[in-house]
């Protein structure tokens, strides 16, 4: 019998009790619906639509099934739909009638609205230790590495000297970013919806914001049809997560390409690599690879859940049960990939030589060679000619500017000197950009500062 057969002549076809059921995946929401429930249920009794002892009774059942829940000792029944519904089965089948009665003033619009942001707002405070830790690590290895130099790249061509830990200060900045976008999200998230009942409120006088309070809201939500029919801050987790995932992809990307025969930057741990069934040789950076090829699942979670929704009228419609599967598979592919990236970013070694050796070639301090001249007053852009016809006459006879005699350096322009060669140093170059946020080790020192004081806020 269903909790709302009333109306029915005849029983829900088989193929759609399977279809539309959705306790194989919502039931990991029991928690959180039991912890709404009881506080629905307290409030109940407050405000005398159950006596106190009805109030107690459902509160002492319900925490009843929570621990049989969580200690494995209960079958869901798909004939029960959701979690909801099984919950207040099984709710009535112990404590009797008055089980009944749990559903007074409420729907399962507002429920599952309260369920889910009771537990997003968990994941997203776990997502967010998690992150934490891994910028921890960041930070780490770019204290460590001030003056570990590499070459920095624009169009994957070498570009300009930088240091490794300004490489690994951009992704803390992106990581710090993220952390903010989801302190936004739960800030936004953190608002009760019960009492929005199906559609259009109650006619019982609820005390909302004492259900709000007792689960930890800091408010409540002020129209009955936005309540159950909102999922923007489901949809913003997944675009956090998103955004989040695109920059743990890149990161990995980098580390693929490190750690390729040809960079040698890194060495990946092997407790973080993997073999060839065939080639003996091989160690592969699967692990980076797998966190990179994840970050789709999360996009397609955020698609999907904006195409469920793009076209649905007000207010509550089954649609929307498809959010579940989406934010469960993001938050576990986030809190997965988050976990496994930190150990292989913290294990993996720093290969300095080959950084240095690569900061050198590719005429990475050509800029530096302009700004030489273009202290010297020469205007920038024939600053640039200058160091341009250099850069080719290098080119011709396979060298660097560096191997250059003071006297080739001349026939070039007369505004050369001696200390040239000083400005064109690699260490010396990376010193001299000492701008705020820029890759100079004073610069960088201060750029930890700056991420470590504002890390202090999370
Ligand atoms: N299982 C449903 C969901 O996840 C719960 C709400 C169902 N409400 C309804 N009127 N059918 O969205």
């Amino acid at each position: 019998m269903k909790l709302w057969g009333g109306r029915f002549e005849k029983s829900t076809d088989a193929l759609v009790e399977d279809f539309h059921s959705s306790i194989s995946f919502d039931q990991r929401l029991y928690k959180q619906d039991i912890q709404g429930s009881i506080a629905h249920a307290r409030m109940l009794g407050e405000i005398g639509v159950l006596t106190p002892a009805e109030a107690q009774q459902i509160i002492e059942g319900l925490k009843g099934i929570l621990t049989d829940i969580r200690e494995g000792k209960i079958q869901f029944e798909i004939g029960a739909e959701d979690i909801h519904m099984n919950v207040e089965k099984l709710l009535t089948e112990r404590v009797g009638t008055v089980g009944k009665k749990v559903h007074t003033g409420r729907s399962r619009n507002d429920q599952v609205a309260l369920d889910l942001r009771l537990f997003l707002r968990e994941e997203i405070d776990h997502t967010q230790e998690l992150l934490i830790t891994l910028l921890r690590t960041v930070l780490n290895l770019a204290k460590e590495h001030q003056e570990t130099y590499m070459p920095g790249y624009t169009h994957l061509q070498k570009a300009q000297p930088i240091s490794f830990a300004h490489h690994m200060m951009a992704y803390a900045q992106m990581f710090l970013r993220d952390l903010g976008r989801l302190k936004d999200t739960r800030k936004r998230l953190n608002v009760s919806p019960l009492g929005s009942g199906a559609l259009a409120g109650t006619t019982f006088p609820l005390e909302r914001e004492m259900v709000a309070q007792e689960l930890g809201f800091d408010g409540i939500t002020w129209n009955s049809l936005d309540g159950v029919s909102d999922r923007d801050f489901a949809l913003e987790f997944l675009s956090a997560a998103s955004i989040l995932m695109m920059h743990l992809s890149r990161l990995c990307e980098e580390l693929v390409l490190w750690s390729t025969g040809e960079f040698q930057f890194v060495i990946m741990d092997d407790g973080y690599s993997t073999g060839s069934s065939i080639m003996p040789q091989k160690k592969n950076p699967d692990v980076a690879e797998l966190v990179r090829g994840k970050t789709g699942r999360v996009y397609g979670d955020l698609i999907a859940l904006l195409t469920v929704m793009k076209g649905l009228p007000l207010a509550y419609n089954k649609d929307m049960q498809e959010d579940k599967e989406q934010v469960f598979d993001a938050v576990d592919t986030i809190q997965k990939s988050l976990l496994v990236v930190e150990p292989m970013l913290r294990t993996m070694k720093v290969n300095k030589k080959a950084m240095a050796e690569g900061a050198k070639g590719g005429f990475t301090n050509a800029t530096d060679l302009a700004d030489y001249l273009a202290k010297k007053n020469v205007p920038f852009r024939e600053a640039h000619e200058i160091v341009g016809k250099l850069v080719l006459y290098c080119s011709k006879r396979g060298c660097g500017l560096e191997d250059l005699t003071l006297k080739e350096f001349q026939e070039h322009s007369d505004v050369f000197a001696e200390d040239l060669f000083e400005s064109i140093g690699i260490e010396y170059c990376v010193r001299q950009r000492h701008i705020p946020g820029g890759p100079s080790p004073e610069s960088v020192a201060q750029a930890i500062l700056w991420t470590e004081h504002i890390l202090e806020q999370f």
